[in-house]
């Protein structure tokens, strides 16, 4: 039988965080090693270019991710890991797919909407496409399970439509994509509001963080008097929590829960158990991210082969769309 498919990205934005780890990559690594999965991971550089970014380094930037996905364990044995741009099929599928969507369902996206709201000079054709693109990244390879956070609900919501808008119009046969969860898929901010993202200083902790740096970082996060007769269920502590339980396990969280309505929480206590938890999961990471950094010809060989897999498969696919809507 032939293997269901995988993809995932993540766009060129800096070094991954916790976020993108638990929440896509650990997804990725789960069905890597799943072998009834056939897995497509790639790094996101054209969605890059939405907002704004810098010409100068987005090279440096690209390799970033790929270095950290290696680190994280990703593994061109069994995954085809390569750069979106580098497989051009995406965007002429997505320029197919843009005629299977109005305009207002895109300007109604909250993503869409949140992401004007924070750059209102960058309100740009691309970015109300970055749904389009997705779909057709996903798309372009018939997968049909996508591991990311729960913040790109919406976005598979877009390529369901579009897989069955496309099936009904021209009699393809796209399946409708589902996310595949994982135990980490919104991981709250240090700073207490919101999710860990790369664009609020202070939210994150990045895989390449050392001991020092994660004890920093969680230093500034804000807590309370330790101590109050109901648990915090929102805010800088309720936060912390969540982290204490997905690296130190449930137990731990309920201790602390204990604790806060009890005797009191010392959180200078409760960040250093934390941050060692979290520098010991990191650890192994790091060092194999070692050894990708050390050998560039190696890093530009993998995604050379990645290229060049992905392609084969997205130019089958392309080419069926093409001919099922008269091009061909
Ligand atoms: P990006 O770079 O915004 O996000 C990368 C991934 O990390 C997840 N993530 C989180 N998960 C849990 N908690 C958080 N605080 C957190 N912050 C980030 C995101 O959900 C995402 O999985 N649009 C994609 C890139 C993309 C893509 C695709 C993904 C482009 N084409 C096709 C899948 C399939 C994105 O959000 O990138």
């Amino acid at each position: 039988m032939a293997k269901k498919r995988v993809l995932s990205g993540i766009r060129a934005t800096g070094r991954l965080h916790l976020g993108n780890y638990l929440g896509a990559v650990s997804g990725m690594l789960v069905l890597q090693e799943n072998p009834e999965y056939e897995t497509f991971y790639m790094v996101a550089d054209l969605h890059t270019l939405t907002t704004p970014y810098d010409p100068q380094t987005l090279k440096d930037d690209i390799r970033e991710v790929v270095l950290d996905y290696l680190a994280a364990g990703l593994d061109p044995e069994k995954s085809t890991i390569f750069v979106q741009s580098q497989v051009p099929e995406h965007l002429e599928l997505a320029y197919l797919f843009s005629t299977a969507v109005s305009i207002a369902r895109m300007q109604h996206l909250p993503t869409y909407k949140d992401k004007v709201k924070q750059y209102p000079q960058g309100n740009t054709m691309a970015l109300l496409y970055y749904p389009v693109l997705m779909a057709a990244d996903i798309l372009v390879y018939r997968a049909d399970s996508v591991p990311v956070g729960i913040d790109q609900e919406p976005h598979l919501e877009v390529a369901r439509e579009i897989a069955r808008k496309m099936n009904l119009e021209y009699g393809t046969n796209f399946p409708e994509p589902k996310r595949f969860a994982t135990k980490g898929e919104y991981i709250p901010a240090l700073t207490g509001e919101g999710k860990m993202s790369k664009s609020v200083e202070g939210s994150f902790i990045n895989l390449t963080d050392g001991l020092e740096t994660i004890k920093k970082r969680l230093a500034a996060a804000p807590t309370d008097s330790g101590k109050g007769e109901t648990v915090p269920e929102k805010g800088g502590v309720a936060n912390l929590l969540s982290l204490v339980e997905l690296f130190e396990g449930k137990e731990k969280r309920e201790e602390y829960k204990k604790a806060y309505t009890g005797a009191g929480i010392s959180y200078s206590e409760l960040k250093e158990g934390l941050a060692k938890a979290i520098d010991e999961e990191l650890k192994p990471i790091q060092e194999r991210r070692k050894k990708f950094e050390e050998n560039s010809a190696l890093v530009d060989k993998i995604l050379q082969e990645g290229a060049k897999k992905a392609r084969k498969v997205a130019r089958e696919n392309l080419e069926e769309t093409k001919k099922a809507m008269g091009l061909i």
